[in-house]
């Protein structure tokens, strides 16, 4: 995949029985630019997470067509999705999941050592990546010796260090506070210029909306003007 450009035609996901359906998603068409850093807002339960799950190839719609760089997400194969996950996606949580008995450096390094890179290299990469991320002098802590700011910096440089194409953030600043939220902003505004991937960020969080290049608002699982 050298591309992450994004294209959702007529996607809906529901769930429930059809007396009680809940339309997540209803019949979303739109398209993203590789390296392009786009913002999903809209207030709880409109589907920002769902979207986030199929651009992630955990869940697969009900109808409709999603392609990544090319790949279609909505017919793939369980293996092609496990290569893609694993090759071309980084995924940051609102809640952090680095493993609490590994220190800041080993947290991001394992995805590349989980892939059989030499140690010696996947060192060097983890700390170019936590130099981006400001979080050098922490490299040696652990899990809990850190702010829930560092926590998500460093999820950051872990989901940036196979370099892949796309990297899905669900509310990376959801739960800190206002010195935690800024740094975590600058470490996306440092990822976006860079063009280091394309950055798709669910976020209640105006500033971070702003930061974007583009804004997609969602609205009971449809998409509101831009
Ligand atoms: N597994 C599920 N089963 C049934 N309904 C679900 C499921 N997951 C989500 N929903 C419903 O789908 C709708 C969209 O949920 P989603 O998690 O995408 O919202 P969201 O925009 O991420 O909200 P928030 O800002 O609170 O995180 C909600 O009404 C939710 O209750
Ligand atoms: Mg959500």
């Amino acid at each position: 995949m050298h591309s992450a450009a994004i294209r959702l035609q007529n996607v809906s996901r529901h769930y429930g029985p059809p007396e009680s359906r809940v339309r997540a998603l209803d019949d979303i068409s739109l398209e993203i630019a590789d390296k392009d850093f786009v913002a999903i807002t809209g207030p709880s339960g409109c589907g920002k997470s769902t979207l986030m799950h199929l651009l992630g190839g955990l869940d697969t719609p009900d109808a409709g067509e999603i392609y990544v760089g090319g790949l279609a997400l909505h017919t793939a194969d369980e293996k092609a999705l496990t290569l893609y996950r694993r090759r071309d996606l980084g995924i940051v949580f609102q809640f952090f999941n680095l493993l609490p008995t590994m220190s800041v450096l080993e947290n991001v390094c394992l995805p590349l050592l989980l892939a059989g890179d030499a140690p010696a290299t996947v060192q060097g990469m983890a700390l170019e990546l936590l130099d981006l991320v400001g979080m050098v002098p922490r490299a040696g802590h652990f899990v809990h010796q850190l702010s829930g700011g560092e926590l998500q910096r460093t999820a950051i440089a872990r989901a940036l260090i196979h370099r892949p194409r796309l990297v899905l953030a669900d509310e990376p600043t959801g739960n800190l506070d206002s010195a935690g939220a800024a740094r975590v902003l600058d470490v996306l505004r440092r990822v976006a210029t860079q063009a280091l991937t394309t950055l798709v960020v669910v976020t209640h969080s105006e500033e971070v909306a702003e930061a974007a290049s583009r804004r997609i608002r969602l609205r009971d699982g449809r998409l509101a003007a831009e």
